[in-house]
């Protein structure tokens, strides 16, 4: 009788500690519209001068994303984020949805982040064709650089390429890049680039010509030095208070995620 009972509890035990499919929900909070709708976007440009917000909408995406975007291991939102500061992103390392993390000046890690991103691509599309889908039917894969300028100028060519590629072929696939840049110029944002992202953010430039670059018209160097900025979409140009996300308001978000983790028997970062 006894050897049963036991029996019966090592078998529990083992059917019990054997991993389940790891499934988390997301936390209930404010999410703002602007954003929402940014993330709906095959891709968004942000540009502005120094100090004008672009990290701040950064933030207020991947903030809005833990909200409304729930992660599954099998289909839920992904990021890869490259951020040549270090500081802006670090704080989102170590969430589930992160496959990569590039921090710093290290452009060989910023351009196997972005290979990385072509390759989970090209992999949809290979899975596509397979199943005869004309759109990916799983999680959004974000690909966030806060600051392209950087990146450009030293990951070079190849990085060039890839943002090309991401740009112009992740739509069906459901791969979108979300790129800030401080220098909103022409050569910095050459016209086939540009010309891929429909939606854009220009917050304030430094002068008119910058203005020009993103929105095809001057306005966004007179917008007061942040909090404000113009939202371009094929729709039209509007005008917005750019939400702000405390920093409070992130780190609860973390906390969340992160006790979601211990439940779910999973490695913080
Ligand atoms: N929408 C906003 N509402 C309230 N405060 C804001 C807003 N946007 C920016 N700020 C303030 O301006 C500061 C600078 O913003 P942020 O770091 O996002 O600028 P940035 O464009 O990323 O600058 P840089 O190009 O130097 O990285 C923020 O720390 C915050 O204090
Ligand atoms: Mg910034």
């Amino acid at each position: 009788m006894y050897i049963i009972i036991i029996a019966a509890i090592i078998a529990a035990i083992v059917v019990l500690r054997r991993p389940r499919k790891v499934r988390y929900t997301a936390p209930t909070g404010k999410a703002y519209n602007l954003f929402l709708d940014m993330l709906k976007q095959p891709h968004l440009l942000i540009a502005g001068a120094t100090g004008s917000g672009k990290s701040v909408v950064i933030n207020g995406l991947i903030d809005t994303l833990m909200y409304r975007l729930p992660f599954d291991k099998d289909g839920g939102a992904q990021l890869i984020l490259i951020d040549p500061k270090r500081v802006e992103l670090a704080a989102y390392a170590k969430l589930p949805h992160t496959l990569a993390y590039a921090a710093g000046f290290n452009p060989s890690a910023w351009l196997s982040a972005l290979n990385q991103a072509v390759s989970i691509m090209d992999a949809r599309y290979t899975d596509m064709e397979r199943r005869h889908l004309k759109t990916y039917d799983k999680g959004d894969l974000f690909v966030v650089i806060d600051e392209w300028a950087n990146v450009y100028k030293n990951g070079g060519k190849e990085a060039y390429k890839a943002v090309l590629r991401l740009t112009s072929e992740g739509r069906a696939a459901k791969v979108h890049l979300v790129m800030a840049t401080q220098v909103p110029k022409a050569n910095i944002i050459p016209t086939e680039i540009r010309e891929n992202f429909a939606a854009r953010l220009c917050l304030r430039t430094a002068n008119a010509i910058q203005s020009r670059v993103i929105m095809e018209e001057s306005g966004c160097e007179t917008l007061p030095r942040y909090g404000q900025g113009f939202y371009v979409t094929p729709e039209g140009n509007t005008l917005y208070n750019i939400p702000y996300v405390k920093d409070e308001e992130i780190e609860s978000n973390l906390a969340w995620w992160q006790e979601q983790m211990r439940q779910n028997h999973v490695k913080w970062g």
